[in-house]
């Protein structure tokens, strides 16, 4: 469904994603692996459109996605939920929900998914007139989550939902996550998280200083030794 293929990034002269390919199969989650720097958020931000694509390509089905603008991205079927949550800290729950519909004109429809979403995530509605701001971290991941849903996205991008969690809800996001799957949603995840992510992936690639260093099922991965000395603290 999402076929990378030899993508390279360049932040002014300095390349940081070196030719990297790789898919995401509809209906699995997928994960991308690293560690700091190695170039992930980069990766998703080419795929969204905000950053400019030095070559490559991106195809998303029959759609060719390269070097084409944010919203027609969006409007494909692409949603992110990013790095850090950014949620509007001053706009309520509701608003922040709202926003992730930015691109749809169904009012009603709308509505009825915010209600869902308050359905599917309890403790957002019962803050739902809180600036998102003032909610927890693992309530702000629930809040980027459901907002990144509020487009009823095909394809939905996570840039490390774990980040900062305590192990309780990290394992909450999770069963978000493997729902949102369930429901019909291709995912591909980012993750530092390695146990986290290999638990929920059926397929994985670790990303090395821009480049892939290594693919493969989740659990050719857990049973492989570098993964193990490298990532899992084995
Ligand atoms: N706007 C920018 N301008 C210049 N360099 C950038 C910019 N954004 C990222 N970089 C550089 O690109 C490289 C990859 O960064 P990126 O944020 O993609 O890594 P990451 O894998 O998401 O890391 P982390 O796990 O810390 O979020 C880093 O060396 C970073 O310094
Ligand atoms: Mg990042």
């Amino acid at each position: 469904m999402l076929e990378v293929a030899d993508l390279r990034v360049r932040y002014g002269n300095l390349e940081v994603v070196h030719g990297v390919s790789f898919r995401a199969e509809p209906g699995e989650i997928t994960a991308i692996l690293g560690g700091n720097g190695a170039g992930k958020t980069t990766v998703l931000k080419a795929l969204m459109g905000l950053v400019p694509t030095a070559s490559g390509t991106i195809t998303f089905g029959t759609q060719n996605l390269t070097r084409r603008p944010p919203h027609a991205i969006a409007r494909s079927g692409l949603a992110m939920c990013p790095e850090g949550r950014q949620v509007f800290p001053r706009m309520s729950v509701y608003e922040n929900l709202l926003m992730g519909a930015y691109l749809r004109s169904d009012a009603a429809g709308i509505q009825e998914d915010i209600e869902k979403m308050f359905e599917r995530f309890p403790r957002l509605s019962e803050r739902r007139l809180q600036p998102a701001g003032t909610l927890s971290g693992g309530e702000q991941e629930m809040l980027a989550i459901a907002r990144a849903l509020m487009a009823r996205p095909a394809l939905l991008l996570f840039d490390e939902p774990s980040w900062g969690l305590a192990p309780l809800i990290v394992e909450e996001v999770s069963q978000a996550i493997r729902d949102i799957k369930e429901r019909g949603t291709t995912i591909l995840l980012v993750e530092q998280n390695v146990q986290m992510a290999l638990g929920l992936a059926r397929y994985a690639y670790i990303l090395e200083t821009g480049e892939i260093a290594m693919q493969g099922s989740s659990e050719e991965l857990i049973a492989n030794s570098y993964i193990k000395n490298a990532y899992l603290g084995v």
